[in-house]
């Protein structure tokens, strides 16, 4: 089937016991075995529950993947993919990561013996040149945060695969509707469910999917064993906001441009920073690779701190606030929120200063939008 009827319908047959077409909340911890070893083929609800199968068979069909595991959060999800290495294991990862990514890595699995060594994303050669006969996985996220950067997934997955690694993908800001990487030569995709695939910022996930069975295995081994499941309430939220992810990112990214576009050459704004920009450095990539170019925008601000904080209390309709992918605009100073964590000269490195501003552009209607930021921008730079 086709990207939306199976958002709506994948895993989502009506139930078997009543009928009904919504998949229920199986608000169970447990199940009624028959008798020994005679059940339903559920048990105990943390090894497997029905909402939450049905949440991982239809975010598989939607990457294209044979096999889907749910987490309670994205961090989990990286967690569970992250079990694999043993110390002495070598990962090769972008740098442009999301923070809580890079501080599991840093300070999770490092001091349990796992190396890391970060390259430029956008750079193919730098991750060649990176990867040793140790190394097992190349993680990357593919656009960037919170600078929209990309990473030519099919040209790592070969250079990953022919060093003997496999190449991850946190899909999280293009979502499987904009880009399949299971389909360009990925092994692994991971997300934050919370973000665009929940789509209405009231609940935490994660999910793996991969085609390849001896992963999933192991994943599934570690979903069971470390057991950092959603519960049956979480997974059928987020299987609810599942279904509309297609009008959505139509949605988001329709908006998502027209704020792009007048925010290019704005008095006041220095640059902005959009794949579906033909100033973007890889709009030619983001065309190949994506179907569209995605709901986030992020731009700079003349004038550094004092400027983007008048420009945030001056919004209405966006909400200064972290997380992305609702159908609420929210904007976000990526130096003070969710980058606070990096040191300073590692954040000026990564071009992440005072005035740089963050939107994840929500599915309002444009006009709102536009002339909030307009008013905005008017308050803050004049
Ligand atoms: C790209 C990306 N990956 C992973 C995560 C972590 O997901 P969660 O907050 O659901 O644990 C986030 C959260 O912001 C994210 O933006």
């Amino acid at each position: 089937m086709r990207f939306s009827t199976d958002a709506i319908h994948a895993g989502q047959e009506a139930d078997a016991a009543t009928g009904a077409t919504i998949v229920p909340i199986y608000q169970t911890s447990t199940f009624t075995q028959r008798g020994l070893g005679e059940h339903l083929g559920f048990e105990y609800s943390r090894s497997g529950n029905p909402t939450r199968r049905a949440l991982e068979t239809c975010l598989a069909a939607l990457e294209g993947a044979t096999h889907g595991l749910a987490f309670a959060s994205g961090l989990a999800a990286e967690t569970a993919t992250l079990s694999t290495l043993t110390p002495g294991d070598h990962v090769v990862a972008a740098d442009d990561l999301y923070g809580g990514t890079k501080r599991l890595f840093e300070q999770v699995l490092r001091p349990l013996g796992v190396t890391f060594s970060y390259v430029d994303g956008t750079d193919a050669d730098a991750f060649a040149d990176a990867l040793t006969p140790s190394s097992r996985y190349v993680w990357v996220e593919t656009p960037s945060n919170p600078l929209l950067r990309l990473t030519d997934v099919r040209a790592v997955a070969d250079l990953a695969h022919a060093a003997g690694a496999r190449l991850v993908v946190d899909n999280t800001f293009a979502t499987p509707f904009l880009q399949r990487p299971l389909e360009l030569g990925a092994d692994v995709v991971v997300h934050s469910t919370t973000k665009y695939i929940g789509g209405h910022s009231d609940v935490v996930g994660g999910a793996v999917l991969t085609n390849d069975d001896g992963l999933n295995e192991r994943f599934a081994f570690y979903q069971n064993a470390a057991g950092g499941v959603p519960g049956p309430f979480d997974a059928w939220l987020t299987l609810r906001g599942v279904k509309t992810l297609g009008v959505r990112m139509v949605a988001h990214c329709a908006n998502a441009r027209a704020i792009a576009n007048a925010l290019e050459g704005r008095r006041g704004v220095t640059r902005v920073h959009f794949p579906g920009s033909v100033a973007h450095p890889q709009h030619e990539l983001a065309r190949r690779q994506m179907r569209d170019f995605g709901g986030m925008v992020t731009f700079e601000l003349a004038g550094g701190l004092d400027t983007a904080d008048r420009f945030f209390r001056a919004l209405r309709v966006f909400s200064l606030a972290e997380s992305l992918g609702g159908v609420e605009s929210l904007a976000c100073h990526p130096a003070s929120m969710t980058h606070a964590g990096l040191p300073e000269e590692e954040r000026t490195r990564r071009g992440i200063g005072p005035g740089l501003v963050r939107l994840s552009v929500g599915i309002e209607d444009a006009a709102d939008l536009l002339e909030d930021l307009e008013q905005a921008l008017e308050a803050a730079v004049g």
